[in-house]
């Protein structure tokens, strides 16, 4: 094999680079993984001597750390360093949608990724494999080759005996699931032109992943792959989001409607969960981006298409919002509403695009008191997601008011209505006379993620919604 690959860089410490670069250090004990980020306060969590203080929160993740920081993984600020060193740099910075400019609110914003490269470019010391592990534009690999070769010939850069490989090797993780996914994935895409490059990402993987799941195409399709499969799966949700809103007017159950067409095998039984609508950093950014994509390579329908898809997910969320106001006499002003988890979906504390923010915005407008519970999802974080601190003395909350409860049973007391807005395993447990005996008269349950059992409630005076349950019409 031309190149045998003994150090790794990993430029960005988030949800993808730690959790990825842990599982390769773990699978790899011969190889040096160095995770690097600009974000120093972030690093310092990583190497936190108390494990429940690491930035991302992922079952089984805290174990990989105990076992490998410090031993072949490694978390520091020292980027040029570690640039310098490595046989292989992946690029897992954000690349969040821009939001001014040129494809401003649709294509994703590339600076960070272009100043990886420039970065790379000008410490990177012998042959350097460069492996994109953000999820990029159709062509982006492109940007970085060129910026990578004009420094080959630059007198500026450190080293003149520099030279580069670039692949696309995209992550299909999912958070709350991170490390089975990396552990167990379903297959490794790796995009690129060079065989010596491919060869030696595989053989890295190959530590732990057999050689029929590793597929590799061309730079482009692995880029476009990417964006393909998240659009894919955001637009199972959303068809199965509108159904449920057909479901709650017809007497249908949208859980049977999911069984009964998940059972064809061409259909398929996952990703078919109506919810309050999909969260999460990727889906809305990487069809919007594909959107931008279209409508840049002169293909109108084929952008409206997918735009509807995050168009119908945003109705989806008012929805909920909406519905809950109208149950409660058309007015929820002073009124206490309890909102269960505010993650986007469970077993993460991440909190980007929830569909908690929307929906707690919308009733924070109309009027309520809102009195939110999450397992995992820090308070100051809810703080930032609705642009607003919480009351801090909660005996004086009023209109318009939020604050954050440990306890469930305090986060009930008085409240008119609860909402569960993520499916943490805890409110499937609930002892719902428990609850019914400290809110407010008539009470309301919505449950937005299908956690509870509707036999539970036969004998209660609660009223309940369930998300696409036209039988409780
Ligand atoms: P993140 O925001 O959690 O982490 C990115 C990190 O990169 C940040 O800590 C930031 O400080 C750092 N960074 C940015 N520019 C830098 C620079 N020039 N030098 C050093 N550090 C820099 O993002 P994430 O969720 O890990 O996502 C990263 C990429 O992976 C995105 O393109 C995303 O679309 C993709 N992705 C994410 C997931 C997911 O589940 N979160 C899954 C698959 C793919
Ligand atoms: C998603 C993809 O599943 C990953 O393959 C991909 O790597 C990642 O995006 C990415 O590129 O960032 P993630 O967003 O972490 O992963 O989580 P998902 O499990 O896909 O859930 C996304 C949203 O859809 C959540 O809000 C979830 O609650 C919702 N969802 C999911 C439903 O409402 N119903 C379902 O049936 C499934």
């Amino acid at each position: 094999m031309k190149y045998k690959i003994k150090s790794i860089c990993c430029i960005g410490a988030g949800y993808v680079g730690g959790p990825t670069m842990a599982v390769i250090a773990d699978k790899c004990p011969n190889v040096v993984v160095e995770v690097v980020d600009v974000n120093k306060e972030r690093i310092d969590d990583w190497n936190n001597e108390n494990f429940d203080k690491l930035p991302v929160y992922e079952p089984g993740l805290s174990e990989i750390i105990k076992r490998c920081r410090n031993r072949n993984l490694f978390f520091s600020t020292l980027i040029e360093d570690k640039i310098r060193n490595a046989d292989m740099v992946f690029i897992s910075v954000n690349t969040p949608t821009k939001t001014k400019g040129v494809g401003a609110g649709k294509a994703s914003d590339l600076k960070w990724v272009e100043a990886c490269a420039r970065q790379v470019a000008k410490f990177a010391k012998g042959h350097t494999i460069v492996v994109e592990k953000s999820t990029l534009p159709v062509r982006t690999a492109e940007v970085i080759k060129s910026i990578l070769e004009s420094s080959e010939k630059n007198s500026l850069t450190e080293s003149n005996d520099s030279s580069f490989d670039v692949l696309s090797n995209p992550e299909f993780l999912s958070e709350g699931t991170a490390i089975n996914d990396l552990v167990n994935p379903d297959r490794i895409l790796i995009g690129g032109e060079k065989e010596d490059a491919i060869e030696a990402l595989c053989d890295v993987y190959r530590n732990w992943v057999s050689e029929e799941k590793i597929l590799k195409t061309n730079v482009w399709s692995s880029e476009l792959a990417k964006l393909t499969a998240n659009a894919f799966l955001a637009q199972r949700i959303s068809s199965i989001n509108s159904i449920s809103a057909l479901c709650e007017e017809t007497g249908a159950d949208v859980r049977e409607v999911s069984r009964a067409i998940g059972s064809d095998s061409r259909i398929g039984s996952k990703f078919l969960q109506s919810g309050p609508g999909f969260g999460g950093s990727c889906f809305k950014k990487d069809i919007l981006n594909l959107v931008y994509l279209s409508e840049f390579f002169g293909l109108p329908e084929v952008a409206t298409f997918w735009e509807g898809v995050v168009k119908l997910n945003n109705w989806h969320q008012k929805r909920i919002s909406k519905l809950v106001v109208k149950k409660l006499f058309g007015t929820v002003a002073n009124k206490k509403i309890t909102i269960l988890g505010f993650a986007f979906k469970a077993n993460t504390n991440d909190t980007r695009e929830s569909s908690a923010i929307p929906i707690c915005k919308d009733l924070i407008e109309e009027g309520a008191i809102l009195k939110i519970h999450d397992p995992k999802v820090d308070p100051n974080q809810i703080s930032r997601d609705l642009g607003k601190e919480q009351k801090k003395e909660k005996d004086l909350a009023k209109e318009g008011d939020w604050i954050f409860e440990k306890n469930i049973k305090s986060a009930c007391l008085d409240s008119d209505a609860l909402i569960i807005l993520t499916e943490w395993s805890d409110y499937s447990q609930i002892d719902w006379i428990e609850i019914e005996n400290v809110m407010r008269k008539p009470s309301w349950i919505f449950d937005s993620r299908s956690v509870i059992d509707p036999k539970d409630f036969v004998k209660s005076n609660l009223n309940v919604w369930r998300v696409g349950d036209g039988s409780i019409l």
